[in-house]
């Protein structure tokens, strides 16, 4: 029997990325972080392609895709991120790369650069991707959809904890700021903005713990 095919998109720091590994797990599929690629991407720009005032020179980005090699690899039982054969999962989570990563995903040559490499990934099945426009652009006919929101003051908590957890020192205001920035920047841009796909379900977990928000998505699937 063909697996399921499942998108799970939302705001930032609602979970879905930490939900949808528990749920792979749980049914035997692959999950992909698709934000991962666009740290990775906004990591390689910062090392290699900014200008004399320290901003990131899009158009020397665009000239060097074929230099960025992002590869996911089977770590344990987990996908982890790689660019040019190194591991960047640590490093894609700092808040230097929070603060960037808007303005490098809301650039069309850099999410047509990722499109091809999600799809083909998702061709044979059996695969949970969670990001921002899964459900709307990338698996538009995903078996199933769902749409993750929460409260500003919980998305803070989470993200400033699992900051914590990582040893990144930083302030629940610089945190909170940031969400509300990438949001905004996420759900306003031109290509593929954040928003709920029209058959997608919605989830509020604000109120929820990640365990009762699992069981919901699961109580979905059959
Ligand atoms: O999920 P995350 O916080 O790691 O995502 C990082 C950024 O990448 C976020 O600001 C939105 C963007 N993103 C996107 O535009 N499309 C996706 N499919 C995944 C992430």
């Amino acid at each position: 029997m063909r697996k399921p095919v499942i998108a799970i998109d939302g705001y930032s720091s609602t979970g879905k990325s930490s939900i949808s590994k528990i749920i792979a797990h749980k049914l035997g599929l692959v999950h992909l972080d698709t934000g991962a690629l666009y740290r990775g991407i906004t990591f390689f720009a910062l090392k290699n392609c900014t200008s004399t005032d320290g901003n990131i020179d899009l158009k020397n980005l665009f000239q060097r895709f074929k230099e960025i090699n992002l590869e996911f690899k089977q770590v344990g039982d987990e996908l982890v991120v790689f660019l040019n054969g190194r591991d960047i999962s640590h490093d894609i989570r700092s808040n230097e790369i929070s603060q960037q990563v808007s303005l490098i995903a809301r650039q069309k040559e850099v999410r047509d650069f990722l499109l091809e490499m999600q799809r083909s990934i998702a061709d044979k099945g059996g695969v949970i991707m969670d990001g921002r426009d899964i459900g709307t652009i990338i698996l538009p006919n995903a078996d199933y959809k769902f749409f993750l929101t929460a409260s500003i003051e919980e998305r803070t908590n989470r993200r400033f904890l699992e900051l914590q957890k990582l040893g990144m020192e930083t302030e629940s205001e610089t945190v909170r700021k940031n969400l509300i920035e990438r949001d905004r920047i996420d759900s306003e841009r031109e290509v593929a903005p954040l928003k709920k796909a029209h058959d997608a379900i919605k989830i509020d977990n604000s109120n929820l713990t990640k365990k009762q928000t699992i069981e919901l998505i699961l109580s979905h699937i059959s």
